[in-house]
Parts: structure tokens; C-alpha cells; sequence
């Protein structure tokens, strides 16, 4: 999984002439680590191995000497340090952070560790693949800090970073456009409120993921628009989800290819409850999951977890879901295939094809409500107005074949009263 493909943000630009049509143009830094040679060490602005507070010398590095030098790299060499002072770096473009040491969370201030805003042309990575955050989230469940959160910033990349158990949520990416996700190992702990990715903007691609947690696995958050999210393990995670969505969602060309889910909580569930917007044009395809608790879940599942907002509910449209092969754990109790549409704004063109959910009990329900499509037995053709739940009882579909586990799949997920392991 650690392989560095420091260059691979480059090789991108021809994937996406092969026929990645959901994104629209390169993503990743627009210059190489090579124009990026003017390096600037914490450990000359107040920075030591083993310090207590690496935050005040990550802030001073980065107005020294990042924000005067073009093409610089912030470095924190290898080795253990304690962060207790959150930054956020602002402003900079055409450089690179390279975090080859390993920062420990020692605060229990809220917010986010490091924040990087408005940058453009930019590489966060590990060159070591060593580099990384220990947030000992148990400490302070939910009353801590979030580890990093990359905001409104263009053409950037963030990769070969081990991300282990934040207090709160491990990586967000709010706006922005262009930017490249990969090679990532985050464990949360197996508990909610522990998100691996969540991601807004445009234009990003998230790829060679593996997430362990109960929470999300990696999210996409509204607005959203031309995204890419592939061979990602959610090793007994939350699963992949779209929302929670509110009033005036706006999500669209969306491509969710390779998703692997063991145990946790859902393959794919949409969140929403009332609401507007529209969330469209999406394909989800290749997905493989194990013993979730829930499988492939349309829209509204959450009315009994989530408060119904103002409207009448977000539209969805031309959703397609292809090849899919897996399990739920007991799927007469929940659905492993469940379309619930808001009566009030019916799902259209949601499509299922080569759709093989089932339950690991051998017995099945499918349920849908007010969902237009085709692909399953429950779904109404055409675009007609709401119905009430419609519940099925399908046979095992003959294209199932029980998924076979993978080598590293956790049979429970990482502790949420003690320390998890580093990688
Ligand atoms: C980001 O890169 C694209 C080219 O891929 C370029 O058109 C755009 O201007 C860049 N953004 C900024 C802020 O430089
Ligand atoms: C899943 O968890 C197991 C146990 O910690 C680990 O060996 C394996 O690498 C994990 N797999 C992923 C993809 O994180």
C-alpha cells in the first residue's frame, strides 16, 4: 500500500486523456518536487526532534521562510515530536510541507491541527512514508482537535501520510479544486464521530485509500462536482457515504469505482432527510462489501437518525449502480438493497445493474419507496408520483457469489479506550 508514487499526480494528466470524463483537467501540484529546492527546516526556526510543541516552529518556518522563498519546501525531518498549537498556514503557493517525522497530538484544543488555505501548486507528503499524526483520540473523544483540513485550495496533492486516531474527524477537504488524495493509511477508532476523508470542491481525485473506523470512509460532502474516488478499504469502517445533504445540495459527476467494505456500517448509504438541491449524474460501480450492517442504501434510511430539514427533500438523479457483489448481516432486518425516495420529490433514473447484494442468513428483503428506475424488483419504471414502501422477497441473485475475504481485514475494528497502533 505505502508505495511512494511521488510523481504519479503528474502521470495523471494522461489518465485523464484515457477516459476519466468525470474529472475535468489535472490534478495534483502544477510543478515538481524538483522546482520546489529551497528547503526550509523547522529545525532552523526553533524546531528540535523530541520537542513538545512542533507548532509554533511549523508557523515560523512557514512565514520566514515559505512565504518569501518560491519554490520552497517546509521540512520536518524524521523523528518524534509533540504539537500542542494548531496552525494554520495561509496563503502560499508553489511549495511543498514534507512531514518525514511523526507529530504527536498533545492538546486538547479544539479545531484543526494544521490547516492549509488557499494554496495552489502545493505537495503535502512523506518522502519516508513514516510521516504522519498519532491524535491517542481515546484521550479526548470528540472533544479534541480534527488532524489536518485542506481549505478552498487548488492544484495540490496529499499523500504517503499515516493518519492514526484523531479526536475527531482525520481529513477534510473543503473546496478547492484540483486536488489528489492518495497512498493514505488513517485508522480511526470503532466508534462514530472518527470520518476518514471528507471532501468537497471540484475536480479531486481520491485514490489507494485505506481507512479503518466507524464513522465515514470517505465522504462527499455538498457542494461537490467532478470527482473521482477509487480503490479505497474501508476495513471495518462506516462505509462511503453522500452527505449528510441539506438545503440546497449541489452535487454532481461523481465516480465511486473499487470500493472494498469489510464489516462496519454500510457499503454506500446517501444521507438525507428533507433538504434541497439535487445530487446527480452519479456512478458507483465495482463495489465489494462483507457483513455491513447496511448495503446499498438510497436517500431517507436515515429518517429515524436525522431531524427532517426545511423542503422538500433533494432531488436525485441518473444514479447508477454497477457491479456490486455483497453481504449484509442480517438482511431481513435491514434491507441489503433499500431505495427510500422522499414522497415528496421522487428519486429518478436510479439504475442497478449486475446488483448482487445478499445476507449472510441466506434470507432477504429489498425496499423501495417513491424510487424510479430499473434493476431490481421493487423499483417502479417511469417517473410517475410517490408510492409507499414497497418490500420484496427475492431469492439469492444467481450472479452473488459470497466475496472472499481479503488478507488484513479486521474482525473488529481499533479500540476506543486505548491506543491504536501506528502502522
Ligand atoms: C490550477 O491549474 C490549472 C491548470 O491545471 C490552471 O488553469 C489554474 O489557473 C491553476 N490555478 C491557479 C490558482 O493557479
Ligand atoms: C485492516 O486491519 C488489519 C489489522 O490491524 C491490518 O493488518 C490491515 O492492514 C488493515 N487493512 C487495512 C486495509 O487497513
Amino acid at each position: 500500500m505505502f508505495v511512494n508514487l511521488a510523481t504519479l499526480s503528474f502521470v495523471s494528466g494522461l489518465l485523464f486523456a484515457t477516459g476519466r470524463a468525470q474529472l475535468t483537467g489535472s490534478v495534483g501540484p502544477l510543478t515538481p518536487l524538483s522546482s520546489k529546492t529551497k528547503i526550509c527546516s523547522v529545525l532552523d526556526y526553533g524546531g528540535s526532534i523530541g520537542s513538545s510543541d512542533i507548532g509554533p516552529a511549523i508557523l515560523d518556518t512557514f512565514n520566514k521562510c515559505v512565504l518569501v522563498n518560491s519554490g520552497s519546501t517546509l521540512y520536518v525531518p524524521a523523528g518524534n515530536y509533540n504539537m500542542q498549537t494548531w496552525v494554520t498556514l495561509k496563503g502560499a503557493s508553489k511549495w511543498a510541507f514534507r512531514l518525514d517525522g511523526f507529530i504527536t497530538r498533545t492538546s486538547t484544543t479544539g479545531g484543526h491541527m494544521i490547516i492549509i488555505q488557499n494554496a495552489n501548486d502545493f505537495e503535502f507528503y512523506s518522502a519516508n512514508s513514516l510521516g504522519g499524526f498519532q491524535g491517542n483520540g481515546y484521550q479526548c473523544r470528540n472533544a479534541g482537535p480534527r488532524f489536518m483540513r485542506m481549505v478552498t485550495s487548488t492544484n495540490w496533492s496529499v499523500h504517503d501520510i499515516i493518519m492514526v486516531d484523531s479526536p475527531e474527524f482525520h481529513l477534510i477537504v473543503q473546496g478547492g479544486s484540483n486536488g489528489e488524495v492518495y497512498n493514505m493509511v488513517i485508522r480511526g477508532a470503532n466508534i462514530g464521530g472518527s470520518d476518514g476523508i471528507d471532501i468537497s470542491g471540484s475536480n479531486h481525485w481520491v485514490h489507494d485509500v485505506e481507512v479503518t473506523n466507524r464513522d465515514e470512509c470517505v465522504t462527499i460532502k455538498s457542494p461537490a462536482s467532478n470527482m473521482l474516488i477509487e480503490r479505497i478499504w474501508c476495513n471495518q469502517s462506516g462505509g462511503s457515504a453522500f452527505g449528510s445533504l441539506g438545503i440546497d445540495t449541489a452535487i454532481s459527476n461523481i465516480v465511486y469505482k473499487n470500493i472494498y467494505t469489510n464489516g462496519g456500517n454500510q457499503a454506500m448509504m446517501i444521507k438525507s432527510n428533507g433538504g434541497s438541491g439535487y445530487l446527480k449524474d452519479v456512478t458507483m460501480q465495482d463495489f465489494i462489501s462483507r457483513g455491513t450492517a447496511y448495503g446499498l442504501v438510497t436517500l431517507m434510511y436515515t429518517r429515524s437518525s436525522m431531524t427532517r430539514l426545511a423542503g422538500n427533500g433533494v432531488q436525485l438523479s441518473n444514479i447508477k449502480f454497477t457491479n456490486w457483489n455483497g453481504n449484509v448481516v442480517d438482511g431481513v432486518q435491514r434491507a441489503p438493497i433499500a431505495l427510500i425516495c422522499d414522497d415528496l420529490t421522487p428519486c429518478t433514473g436510479i439504475t442497478l445493474s449486475n446488483v448482487n447484494m445478499w445476507s449472510q442468513t441466506g434470507k432477504a428483503v429489498y425496499k423501495c419507496e417513491s424510487a424510479f428506475g430499473s434493476g431490481v424488483s421493487c423499483i417502479k419504471s417511469g417517473t410517475a408520483s410517490s408510492y409507499a414502501v414497497v418490500t420484496v422477497t427475492p431469492t439469492q441473485p444467481s450472479g452473488y457469489t459470497t466475496p472472499t475475504t481479503m488478507a488484513g481485514d479486521l474482525a473488529s475494528g481499533f479500540p476506543s479506550t486505548a491506543t491504536i497502533p501506528v502502522p
